[in-house]
């Protein structure tokens, strides 16, 4: 089924994803990026030749080799434990995980019950348990590093889709990513045989860094792209790159459901997905205005998008749709069908409970995570950052080599998550077809003031490592 084009906005993404294969800046075909530290210059650069091939076992099966210091510092995830030395692998060519996101696996915040997220997240769960008593499995801490095959094949993501490049997912090896998206796990559930179920968990994606902050929040052009749709909004630069929370619901219909219903497999389980995730919003919302939006994902068809009339402006829900069939015939659901559907919880808590920015969910402040406890959805968040952001230019010639998610590595790299927001502000174009870049970095901690010499540090090292980077891919290019 082609899907209905509703609005000019859609109209325009729907365009933009038609050109996906062919347009440099999002063909998967293109090399992925290179050089996000100088010491993989080189491995990069063999990272852009490499393509993924035969998946490895599942990642829950694996058993990861570690030294005993190691292990002893890992964390752990559903029973698998994770050390540095399995996600970042610094002689690896393969391997783009930097510490920044390493550092990020096992908090799951969605399981703390006092946090804003695992709030939002029991209260879905609430949903679900009133809705469809004693039917849907929760799966909230399964292990985040899965298989390409786990993560693109069984979820039938193209071979030359955009989000299977290493510009836009972590890679731990050739064949191990880190999940883009809790669909990963679609495929093995059902294996087991589960019929019903929400998965729940941290998923992670390259990205380039935006501000979150306040005066942005109500630009509804701007916020809706928070939610996190890997297939749709390659083009869009307004994404944060934190691991995300998100959350996966499935449901299988076998014949007996719908054989009275007068309608066939697939209106029925569209209609019941649609009833479900209205009933949903208006269980987190309250009576607001909805429609839905048809919309392309790999997995679904047809697919579609929640979007919920809030504060005075259209907010895209989440993302969901019928599940292919050619994903039920391969895991044991021959003339079965299935409704799935995918939402991000920031950017809902963040409407929820008026958080502005997401770096908060990630933050220890006392200020922060006093003011919320269990069970309490849509508390008001007080602010307590007064502190101004920082700002601070770097400007460079670019080569063909450049990645602004690169460059948004370096920056994180060195500053972690004081940095707001990198944002192209000049880009000219010479006689002789040279392009240079200027960005502008906002530097801004949620908790104190930043003095100018830690800032000026910060900057001068930041700047200091991206030449060098461009220099290396420079001298590997030309063989030196
Ligand atoms: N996996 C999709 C994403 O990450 C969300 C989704 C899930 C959409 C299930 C449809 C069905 O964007």
């Amino acid at each position: 089924m082609r899907p209905l084009i509703r609005t000019a906005c859609l109209r325009a993404r729907v365009r933009a994803m038609a050109t996906l294969p062919t347009t440099a800046a999002f063909s998967s075909t293109r090399a992925p990026s290179p050089c996000p530290s100088p010491s993989r210059a080189r491995r990069l650069l063999f990272a852009a030749r490499f393509l993924p091939s035969a998946p490895p076992p599942p990642a829950g099966a694996r058993a990861f080799r570690t030294s005993a210091a190691a292990a002893e510092a890992a964390v752990e995830v559903g029973g698998v434990k994770i050390a540095r030395e399995d996600v970042v692998k610094e002689d690896d060519p393969t391997n783009n995980v930097p510490d920044t996101i390493y550092s990020k696996i096992g908090l799951q915040l969605h399981r703390r019950d006092n946090h804003p997220l695992g709030i939002l997240k029991n209260t879905i769960y609430d949903y679900f348990d009133k809705s469809f008593p004693g039917q849907f499995v929760k799966f909230d801490d399964l292990c985040p590093l899965v298989s390409t095959k786990q993560n693109f094949d069984d979820v039938l993501v193209p071979a030359d889709h955009v989000s299977r490049s290493y510009n836009d997912t972590y890679y731990v090896d050739s064949q191990t990513v880190l999940r883009c998206h809790t669909s990963a796990h679609q495929a093995e559930l059902l294996r087991e045989g589960h019929r019903h179920f929400l998965v729940i968990g941290d998923v992670y994606r390259r990205d380039s860094i935006d501000s979150t902050h306040y005066p942005v929040f109500h630009q509804v052009t701007v916020f809706p792209r928070l939610y996190l749709n890997v297939f749709k909004t390659r083009y869009v630069m307004n994404s944060i790159d934190l691991s995300r929370i998100q959350m996966e619901g499935f449901r299988v219909f076998s014949p007996d459901d719908w054989s009275g219903s007068g309608m066939d497999g697939t209106a029925y389980a569209a209609t019941d997905l649609k009833k479900t995730l209205e009933g949903l919003a208006t269980h987190l919302f309250g009576a607001v205005e909805m429609r839905w939006v048809d919309t392309y994902f790999p997995f679904t068809n047809p697919s579609f998008e929640l979007e919920i009339y809030f504060q005075g402006d259209w907010l895209e829900v989440l993302g969901c749709g019928v599940t292919e069939q050619e994903i039920l015939k391969s895991n044991g659901r021959t003339d079965h069908v299935a409704w799935a559907f995918g939402l991000g919880l920031e950017r809902l808590a963040m409407v929820l409970f008026d958080i502005p920015d997401i770096r908060l969910f990630w933050s220890n402040d006392q200020r922060f995570t006093s003011q919320f406890s269990k069970g309490k959805l849509g508390v008001k968040f007080k602010p307590f950052s007064k502190f101004p952001p920082c700002y601070k230019d770097m400007s460079f010639w670019i080569n063909d080599e450049f990645t602004e998610n690169n460059l948004c590595e370096v920056v994180r790299g060195i500053a972690g998550d004081l940095v707001e927001e990198v944002k192209l502000i000049d880009n000219f174009t010479n006689k002789k077809g040279m392009t240079s870049h200027c960005y502008r970095i906002a530097y801004r901690s949620m908790e104190r003031s930043l003095t100018d010499e830690e800032i000026n540090d910060m900057q001068v090292r930041a700047t200091e490592l991206h030449y060098t980077m461009i220099f290396k891919c420079c001298l590997d290019l030309i063989g030196f």
